[in-house]
């Protein structure tokens, strides 16, 4: 059985992902974010067979129950995708943000992405595609989303070190970068702990619908890095080149 796992499939560009998935021909497709009534109602809407997996993927207990569902299924089970999208971010200076959230962030952006190869590599073959949803705040350190860009960069380079260690079996690893996503619910999600709005606008700002799709002709073609905007492959190119002091400075005009 050939299959594609979606991890924040419950909205945005995970969604999107999923119903792009839709039409690769594959057995089933494996919803997986924390919501279940939003990821049955994705279901409803896709051609192919879904199996819903309402898991918080900061708990080590929906791992295992993860491991247990794939156990089950047996060898005959092929991993065709990951596309990991689930992620948050939270904006405001790093001693304004309550306890908690933070770590919570780096076990979702970061952690979850490093169990998630382990669980799912027995069961890729050459071919299979890893996705890894980072930002193009990958690039370059960021005041006020601090943890958010470091555990971006922290995706950002493990993909590229995974890349290259998967080649020689032909398993292709992906890191997304986009820059803004204006209508996912990150934003609203990060806004909650900015109290000073220091983000105040959101230019260039892409949809989740190009940026998924222009995504996925990359992840298809197996490209390790992916800025699928216009914004996000200029930040590529100027952070390779600017000293990152001279690009914090200038980062505060675009708050
Ligand atoms: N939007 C942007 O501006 C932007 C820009 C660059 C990169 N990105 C990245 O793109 C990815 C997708 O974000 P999005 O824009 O599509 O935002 P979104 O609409 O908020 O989607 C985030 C998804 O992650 C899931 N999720 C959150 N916490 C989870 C947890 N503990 N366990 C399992 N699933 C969890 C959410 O579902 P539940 O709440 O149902 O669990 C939701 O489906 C993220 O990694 C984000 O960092 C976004």
């Amino acid at each position: 059985m050939d299959i594609a796992i979606v991890t924040g499939a419950s909205s945005g560009l995970g969604e999107k992902y999923a119903k792009l998935l839709d039409g690769e021909g594959l057995d089933e497709l494996w919803l997986i974010a924390r919501r279940r009534p939003q990821l049955e109602a994705l279901a409803e809407k896709l051609q192919t067979p879904c199996r819903i997996l309402p898991l918080d993927l900061t708990a080590n207990a929906s791992f295992t129950a993860l491991q247990d569902t794939l156990t089950k299924q047996g060898k005959g089970l092929t991993v065709r995708y990951l596309l990991h999208a689930a992620g948050f971010g939270k904006m405001g200076p790093v001693t304004s943000i309550p306890p908690g959230i933070l770590e919570n962030m780096v076990d979702l952006n970061d952690r979850s992405a490093i169990t998630l190869t382990q669980l799912l590599l027995p069961y890729c073959v050459p071919g299979s595609h890893f996705a890894f949803i980072a930002s193009c705040a990958a690039f370059l350190p960021i005041p006020e989303l601090a943890v958010y860009a470091a555990s971006k960069a922290f995706l950002l380079r493990y993909c590229r070190a995974l890349a290259a260690e998967l080649a020689p079996q032909g398993i292709l690893v992906s890191a997304v970068c986009p820059y803004w996503v204006r209508d996912t619910e990150f934003i609203k999600t990060a806004s909650t702990t900015d109290q000073k709005h220091q983000f105040r606008h959101y230019l260039l700002a892409g949809t989740k619908e190009s940026i998924a799709r222009r995504s996925f002709k990359g992840i298809k073609k197996g490209r390790t890095v992916i800025t699928p905007d216009a914004a996000s492959t200029l930040l590529r190119f100027v952070s390779a080149w600017i000293p990152q002091d001279i690009l914090l400075y200038c980062s505060r005009i675009f708050r």
